[in-house]
């Protein structure tokens, strides 16, 4: 696999930054929600892994979407019906859009309700009700449509997986079946790219 992604499949540092980017946001989903319950001996340190995690996350959308900029678009299934497509498209801009609230609701309540400061070990204060604040609710109300599309994309992924077979591979899982590859676009998208 090439660094940069071809124009039907994703290069190493697209799929290394999405496969990366899911596992520690799959993460954070359990983890936002079960911090809260857990004792006091471990909140403190669940927090901070919270945000901590978040921050990562950040950094990786940032290098995710400037690495867009430079890298080749890949085109959407062929054989994909019009809705499908837009469908797909759809879902993939608001799950940047919805990381993108997701993190910026977090750090204002982090610095609005001064978590950060006990997180940060310059306050010895207990961890603060955050309950009253707007960016509280923002941030558990856009949490539960995050899971929405995350269900939505995944199971996508799943159906056009069953139905044509090659769309894991695109990101990395698996290999290319020969007949998956001729009959995307007559030749092998990787061969294509090389003659650009
Ligand atoms: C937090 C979890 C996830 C997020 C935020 C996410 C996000 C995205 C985004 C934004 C894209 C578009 C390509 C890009 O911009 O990099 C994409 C593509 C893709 N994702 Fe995910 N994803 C997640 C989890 C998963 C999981 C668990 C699977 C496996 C079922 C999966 C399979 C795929 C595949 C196969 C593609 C390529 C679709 C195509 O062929 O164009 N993703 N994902
Ligand atoms: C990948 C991005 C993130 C995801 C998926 C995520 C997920 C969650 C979830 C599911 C909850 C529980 C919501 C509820 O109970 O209603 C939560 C709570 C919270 N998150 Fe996040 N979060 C993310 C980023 C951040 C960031 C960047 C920060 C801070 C800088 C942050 C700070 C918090 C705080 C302070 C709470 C509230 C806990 C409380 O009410 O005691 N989150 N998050």
């Amino acid at each position: 696999m090439q660094l940069k992604s071809t124009t039907t499949s994703y290069g190493t540092v697209a799929v290394v930054l999405h496969w990366l980017s899911a596992l520690l946001i799959l993460g954070m989903i359990p983890l936002g929600f079960l911090m809260q319950r857990a004792d006091e001996g471990t909140q403190l340190l669940l927090y901070r892994m919270h945000v901590a995690v978040g921050a990562v996350v950040l950094l990786l959308t940032l290098a995710r979407v400037t690495w867009k900029l430079f890298d080749t678009r890949v085109l959407p299934v062929p054989g994909l019906a019009g809705v499908h497509v837009w469908g797909m498209i759809g879902i993939h801009g608001l799950l940047y859009l919805g990381l993108l609230a997701l993190l910026v609701s977090g750090v204002i309540l982090n610095v609005q309700s001064g978590l950060i400061e006990v997180i940060q070990g310059s306050s010895i204060e207990a961890i603060p009700d955050l309950s009253g604040f707007t960016a509280r609710a923002a941030h558990g109300n856009l949490a539960r449509i995050y899971i929405g599309l995350l269900i939505a994309h995944i199971g996508g992924v799943i159906v056009h997986q069953v139905r044509y077979g090659h769309v894991l591979v695109r990101m990395g899982i698996g290999t290319r079946q020969p007949a998956a590859a001729i009959s995307e676009s007559g030749a092998d998208g990787d061969e294509i790219e090389r003659h650009r």
